[in-house]
C-alpha cells in the first residue's frame, strides 16, 4: 500500500458524527459553554412610583421606577444572573446634562438603594449625558460640534457621582477620546481606587441602537453620533480603541453591537488579556423579538444559539435584554 492509499484510507475513517450520536457525547464535545453567570441585564430607570412601563419597540423590556427595581433584582439573582446595568430616564434635560451627574439623580438613587437590598449584585452605571442633554448628543455641544476635553470633566463628575453612591463598575459610553483615562483619575483622586471601569471600547455609530433611543429618549436633535462612534466599515481601528482604553485603565472593554460585529469580537479576544464584553444591543434584540411575533422564529433557540454564537467568538460577559429568558431557559436545560 503506498503512502497516498494509506493516507485516504485514514480519512475515510474520519467520521465527525460520532460525537454528535447522543445528547451525552454531544455535551462532552461541546467547546463553547453559555452560562447566566456571564450575563448583564440592563434596565432602564425613570421616575414616579409604581411604574412599570413597556418599551414598545422592546417587546418585554419595562422603564421601572425605583420601587420596582428590586423585584428585578431578586428574580435575576435566583436566576443567576449576577450584574446588572443600569440608564436612568430623568425628569428634566438640558444643555449640560446636569441630572447625569447629580448626587441625587435617578440612577444614583437607584444603586444606593440596590446596593443597600442586595450587597451581592454587581451594579454597574452606563456614564454618558445623551439621555440627559436637550440636544441628545453625548457629550457637550457648541456651535454644532460635540466637545471632547470639555465633556470629559461632566463624564468624571458623573462616574464619581455613581461609585460615591456604591456602583461597582462604571460603564463609560460617550466615545470620548481619553474619557477612561480622565474617569480612572478622577475615581482614584476622590477616594474610589476600587471602583472598576468597563469601557464601551469599540462603539459603533449604529442603526440598531434604535429602540434604545426610544427607551432611554436620548436620540440626538440634530445630525448623528459619526463624529464620536466608529465607523462600522472599520476593524483595525477598533483594536486601537481597546488597546488605549486599556492603557488608560480600563479594567473590561467592550464591543458594540454585537452580532454585526462577531469579527470584531474574534479580533479582541486574541490582543487583550482582561474581560471583553459585547453589547446585545436593543435593535438585535428588537428584530428577533419581531420575527418571533410574527412566528417565524423559535425564541428559545434563535436567541441561545444567538447568545452562544458571541461566547464562541471571544466575549467572556454578554450584556443582553434577553438575560432572564436565557437564564431560566438555561436552567430549564439542566433539570
Ligand atoms: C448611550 C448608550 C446607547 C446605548 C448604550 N449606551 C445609545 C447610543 O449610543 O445612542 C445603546 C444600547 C442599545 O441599543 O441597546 N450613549
Amino acid at each position: 500500500m503506498t503512502a497516498e492509499i494509506a493516507l485516504e484510507k485514514l480519512k475515510q475513517r474520519r467520521r465527525p458524527r460520532r460525537l454528535r450520536r447522543t445528547p451525552a457525547l454531544r455535551e462532552l464535545a461541546r467547546e463553547t459553554r453559555l452560562s447566566a453567570r456571564q450575563l448583564i441585564c440592563p434596565l432602564f430607570v425613570r421616575p414616579g412610583r409604581g411604574v412599570k412601563e413597556p418599551i414598545a419597540s422592546m417587546p418585554g423590556q419595562f422603564r421601572l421606577s425605583l420601587d420596582q427595581l428590586p423585584q428585578e433584582a431578586e428574580e435575576l439573582l435566583s436566576l443567576g444572573v449576577p450584574a446588572v446595568l443600569l440608564f436612568g430616564i430623568p425628569e428634566h434635560k438640558d444643555e449640560t446634562g446636569s441630572e447625569a451627574y447629580d448626587e441625587r439623580g435617578l440612577v444614583q438613587k437607584a444603586v444606593r438603594a440596590l446596593k443597600r437590598e442586595f450587597p451581592e449584585l454587581v451594579v454597574m452605571t452606563d456614564v454618558c449625558l445623551c439621555a440627559y442633554t436637550s440636544h441628545g448628543h453625548c457629550g457637550l455641544v457648541r456651535d454644532g460640534e460635540v466637545l471632547n476635553d470639555e465633556t470629559l470633566e461632566l463624564l468624571e463628575k458623573a462616574a464619581v457621582s455613581h461609585a460615591a453612591a456604591g456602583a461597582d463598575v462604571v460603564a463609560p459610553s460617550a466615545m470620548m477620546d481619553g474619557q477612561v483615562q480622565a474617569i480612572r483619575e478622577a475615581l482614584d483622586e476622590q477616594g474610589f481606587p476600587q471602583t472598576a471601569i468597563m469601557s464601551y471600547a469599540a462603539k459603533y455609530a449604529s442603526a440598531f441602537y434604535g429602540p434604545f433611543r426610544e427607551a432611554a429618549d436620548s436620540a440626538p436633535e440634530f445630525g448623528d453620533r459619526a463624529s464620536y462612534q466608529m465607523d462600522p466599515a472599520n476593524a483595525r481601528e477598533a483594536l486601537c480603541e481597546i488597546e488605549l482604553d486599556v492603557q488608560e485603565g480600563a479594567d473590561a472593554v467592550m464591543v458594540k453591537p454585537a452580532l454585526a460585529y462577531l469579527d470584531v469580537i474574534a479580533r479582541a479576544r486574541e490582543r487583550v488579556d482582561v474581560p471583553l464584553a459585547a453589547y446585545n444591543v436593543s435593535g438585535e434584540y428588537a428584530m428577533l423579538k419581531a420575527a418571533v411575533e410574527r412566528g417565524w422564529l423559535e425564541e428559545r433557540r434563535a436567541v441561545l444559539e444567538t447568545l452562544t454564537a458571541l461566547r464562541r467568538a471571544g466575549a467572556d460577559w454578554i450584556i443582553t435584554y434577553f438575560a432572564k429568558d436565557a437564564a431560566r431557559w438555561l436552567q430549564e436545560d439542566f433539570r
